[in-house]
């Protein structure tokens, strides 16, 4: 059984690593055109999702990341059905909507429950800031949700070093600790090291969530210039003739890294941010294949000069 480690400074025991399940359920309307759905080409449908949730539990991996914008509410559905009787643990996001105001949170809350058919949400995190949102007035609302037992731990999503800050401040007023932000974080993507975010988190006890961990499908090392990824994520800078061709170098050394141990190179990408103590990865998995693969980065480690020569070959994704 792979051991559990707290969630930030909350009570929330977690393993070092998550799935994303943004792209399953079965989205309806223009849920259909959602981002979620249409940037990867959707996911393999419920009873492959099913298998993909079995496979994650076996192998330990019992934190699901969903959220109440994912496909209008779909994603949320389809993990609330699953997850029944199970030992599931559950992190969404809210608000539903791009209208959202703090007031509106208790009746978000709500929603979501219901979608899962649950009492209560292991992780509730604030899916990206808003001029709109007040934070401490937010937070306050969260501690409310907290001690009338309907949220675990509090996160928040796409928050800058500032932010977070200010929400940990608010958060620490009624003594609940600020449990997690969920950023953008992988070998292609390491701006979280330099504009403080990850410094912030360290400081104050809070663990990083990262989030597209494999680059959105680039590290797995089944693209190239040549071999498109599906859905709209082929438009995304990211994955022009150019960068896929700047990425080659990378997936070469963790494919000669991965070796060593009999693993993939997405095993090996993942195993480079569960390294470091701070940061837990919630890689997307649209079929079973991809969520056991995954949580096999779980059974190895990467010696501290593996580590250094990823971080070294993928410098030039600092900035
Ligand atoms: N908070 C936010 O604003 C935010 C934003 C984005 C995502 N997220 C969360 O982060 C999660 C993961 O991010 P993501 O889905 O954007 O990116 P990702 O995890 O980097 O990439 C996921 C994609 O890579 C491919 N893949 C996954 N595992 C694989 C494996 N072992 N072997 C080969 N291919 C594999 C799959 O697509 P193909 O098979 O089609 O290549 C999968 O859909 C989401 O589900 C969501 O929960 C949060």
């Amino acid at each position: 059984m792979n051991p559990t480690f707290s969630l930030g400074r909350s009570s929330l025991q977690v393993p070092r690593l998550g799935v994303g399940v943004m792209t399953w359920g079965d989205a309806k309307g223009l849920a259909r055109f959602h981002p979620a759905k249409i940037a990867y080409g959707g996911a393999e449908g419920l009873a492959e999702e099913k298998r993909a949730f079995e496979a994650s539990l076996i192998a330990g991996v019992k934190l699901f990341d969903t959220a109440a914008m994912y496909s209008g509410g779909a994603s949320e559905r389809r993990l609330g059905e699953l997850a029944r009787g199970q030992e599931a643990l559950i992190a969404s996001k809210f608000p539903g909507g791009f209208s959202f105001r703090a007031e509106a949170l208790p009746k978000e809350l709500e929603t979501s429950l219901a979608r899962l058919g649950r009492g209560s949400i292991d992780l509730y995190q604030h899916h990206f800031p808003s001029d709109r949102v007040d934070i401490p007035r937010l937070m306050n609302l969260l501690a409310d949700a907290v001690e009338a037992g309907k949220v675990k731990a509090v996160g928040v999503s796409n928050y800058s070093a500032e932010q977070m800050r200010i929400a940990h401040a608010a958060l620490a007023k009624r003594g609940i600790p600020l449990a997690s932000n969920q950023v953008e974080y992988s070998l292609l993507h390491r701006q979280p090291e330099t504009n403080g975010v990850l410094d912030a988190c360290r400081e104050l006890g809070i663990t990083l969530i990262a989030y597209s961990p494999l680059a959105m499908g680039a590290l797995t090392g089944k693209y190239s210039a040549t071999k498109k990824a599906s859905g709209l994520r082929r438009l995304l800078p990211g994955f022009n003739k150019k960068a896929m061709e700047a990425v080659q170098p990378v997936v070469g050394l963790l494919r000669e890294i991965g070796e060593r141990y009999g693993k993939t190179p997405s095993q090996v990408a993942l195993r480079w941010l569960i390294e470091n103590d701070t940061v837990l990865p919630i890689p997307g998995a649209k079929n079973s294949k991809q969520a056991t693969d995954n949580a096999g980065a779980l059974t190895f480690r990467l010696t501290p000069a593996e580590v250094d020569a990823l971080s070294q070959a993928t410098r030039a994704w600092k900035g």
